[in-house]
């Protein structure tokens, strides 16, 4: 949820951490801290309530010299943010600074215990128990290392710490359950991060750690190992992005960068893996659970957000071109609601960050129950991808806006391939079809470019319609879960309130919202079930609702019925939801920067929800 970064090395460690801290943020960012050990040896710390930058900005440097230092940005579970629960956390004491990307559980119950022991806490997080718990056994261990793997052990829920201490100055103790963590191990210096784009500017070469590890770092190496005191040896592995795709590029936000680059990350999700001359795709990821696959008596989707409406989309594409059912489920429920699994399950598990708590456990769960597991992941190396049986990249590359834009529409993408796949192999769809939709599929990115280009257009309509309080969005079919994304999306980073719905589903219910002040986005393509649609689009307007349509090309009526009209080109429709959805984002960004909302950073949210 949050961002950790850590330094140890010869350089100056504040300008370090800082650094990483302002490319971490959108992990969260309600208050920053660091902590520096200086060069005579002491700890000392600084954090605040708000931006890295404003930390940056007041903090003195000249006071924060020396080589050793870690340092957090936050979003908080247990306490409001403020400038004493922001991290680093420390020990009654004041010799011990830790960062904490996580929760622990159990808090309360040794809070009780340390109080009894005469401990007293200045804050309200749980994260303030690990530093105190951590003094406690270091009083009677006297030794770093020792003390933290004690106070591990003894703590329920989920953690990635960063750890440092006047005792010893010279070391860092990191540590993961649950939360990501990885080192960047560069030329006599060590980097920690949450993610790498906190160190992808120092060195290439990381190493993961995995839950129940700790990791012991000097000026001279590091020590892996279990949190029960086992030696690990871990290979080296290469970041596989470069520094450029997660600076802005010349664009005002991370979002619209994003957003624009979607001709391109879609091809960069479909490149190698289809024969554009048979339609017959190959994902290398899955060749080693393929029958399982194609056999599958059912498939299971589970995902959260975004990536759980992509899997609606998958629901529709499977179980119409594979002929095999489908269930998709919110991770956070299938996880408790002790689901039935049976032999030749499949749980295809979806996931940008591949470190969402609910998905991970969702899929530790379908593990335990016996269902063969395949990941859509796109952080190569994530957790996710790292647990599931077998699995695909969408290669998006680095989403760093936290609202989902382009790994959505690879999502999608990925699920087609998988679809073709099964279908290729089960022939529940002819050579001629598979064919045809490869040709199909030759000509999307350069309408996602004509997509990209009307973008002044969007901007025109999200002008007109920026005030109102509520939207409602409508789709049919496969456009259904476009109409839900879109609907998130506004809500997400313009704070209107936003539904969607099937749009045949309106007149049960939704329809007694719609007065004059209330858009409706209707996505309403050249398919079967346009009249309907239509009829919809009457019923909207017979309450005086404003209609903006996302309608195809060569629809020559739709003006006579929409206030708003948003074209877009012609496509097969299994693609029609990457094509619909784009104007969408373009609606939800345009909307919310006219309102002044920090599209890249929205209020509350965080880009990779590591809690439950
Ligand atoms: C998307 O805009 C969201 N911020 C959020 O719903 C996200 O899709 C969800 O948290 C799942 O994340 P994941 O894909 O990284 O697992
Ligand atoms: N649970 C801790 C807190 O609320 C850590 C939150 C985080 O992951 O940023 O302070």
């Amino acid at each position: 949820m949050c961002g950790i970064v850590g330094y140890i090395g010869k350089k100056n460690a504040l300008q370090i951490i800082l650094d990483g801290l302002q490319r971490l943020e959108y992990r969260g960012y309600d208050s920053a801290g660091v902590s520096i050990i200086n060069d005579n040896k002491e700890l000392i710390t600084y954090k605040k309530k708000g931006k890295v930058s404003e930390l940056a900005e007041n903090i003195d440097i000249n006071l924060f010299a020396g080589s050793v230092g870690i340092g957090h940005t936050r979003w908080a579970t247990h306490g409001v943010p403020n400038d004493v629960n922001a991290h680093p956390q420390f020990d009654m004491d004041e010799k011990i600074a830790l960062v904490h990307n996580g929760i622990i559980e159990n808090y309360k119950t040794l809070k009780t215990m340390l109080q009894n022991e005469g401990y007293v806490f200045r804050s309200d997080t749980d994260t303030e128990v690990l530093t105190n718990l951590i003094n406690y056994h270091y009083k009677s261990k006297k030794d770093l290392e020792t003390a933290v793997r004690f106070a591990l052990n003894e703590v329920d829920g989920t953690y990635g710490i960063a750890c440092i201490s006047s005792f010893e100055p010279d070391k860092i103790i990191a540590a993961r359950k649950g939360s990501p963590l990885m080192l960047g191990i560069g030329i006599e210096e060590i980097i920690i991060g949450s993610d790498a784009s906190a160190i992808i500017n120092h060195t290439k070469n990381v190493i993961y750690l995995e839950d129940g590890e700790m990791c012991v770092l000097t000026k001279h190496g590091f020590q892996l190992k279990t949190i029960k005191d086992e030696d690990i040896f871990r290979e080296i592995e290469e970041i596989e992005f470069d520094l450029q795709e997660i600076e802005k590029s010349g664009y005002d936000h991370f979002m619209l960068k994003e957003i624009c680059e979607q001709p391109e990350t879609i091809q960069n999700t479909y490149r190698g893996r289809i024969n554009f001359e048979t339609g017959v795709v190959k994902l290398g990821g899955l060749e080693s659970i393929k029958d399982k696959i194609v056999n599958a008596k059912r498939i299971i989707i589970t995902a959260c957000g975004t990536s759980w409406h992509a899997g609606l989309i998958g629901e529709y594409l499977i179980e119409q071109m594979c002929r095999i059912p489908v269930e998709v489920d919110y991770a956070s429920e299938f996880r408790y609601r002790d689901p039935v699994i049976n032999e030749g399950d499949i749980m295809v598990v979806i996931s940008q960050s591949g470190e969402t708590a609910d998905t991970l456990a969702a899929l530790r769960e379908a593990k335990k129950k016996g269902a063969v597991t395949v990941g859509l992941v796109n952080v190569v190396g994530s957790t996710i991808a790292r647990e599931v049986d077998a699995g695909t990249y969408i290669h998006a590359g680095p989403e760093i806006g936290v609202a989902s834009s382009k790994a959505f529409t690879s999502q999608v993408m990925s699920l087609i391939l998988l679809a073709l796949m099964i279908a290729g192999e089960k022939k529940t769809l002819s050579d001629d079809e598979l064919k045809r939709i490869a040709n199909d599929l030759k000509t999307l990115p350069e309408k996602i470019k004509k997509c990209v280009e009307a973008k002044d257009d969007y901007k025109f309509i999200a002008d007109e319609l920026k005030s109102a309080s509520n939207f409602l969005y409508l789709g049919r079919g496969l456009n259904f879960p476009v109409a839900l994304e879109g609907a998130l999306k506004l809500k997400e980073i313009s704070y209107i309130h936003a539904e969607g719905y099937p749009a045949a589903e309106m007149k049960h219910g939704p329809i007694a919202l719609i007065d004059e002040n209330m858009p409706v986005v209707i996505i309403a393509p050249k398919d079967k079930t346009y009249d309907k649609i239509i009829s919809n689009i009457e019923e909207v307007k017979a309450r005086k609702g404003k209609i903006l349509a996302i309608a195809s090309e060569e629809d020559n009526n739709i003006n006579d019925y929409a206030d708003f009209v948003i074209r877009v080109p012609k496509t097969f429709n299994l693609f029609a939801p990457i094509i619909n959805n784009i104007p969408l984002q373009f609606l939800a960004y345009y909307i919310a920067t006219a309102r002044g909302c920090n599209v890249d950073q929205p209020r509350n949210l965080a880009k990779s929800v590591t809690v439950e």
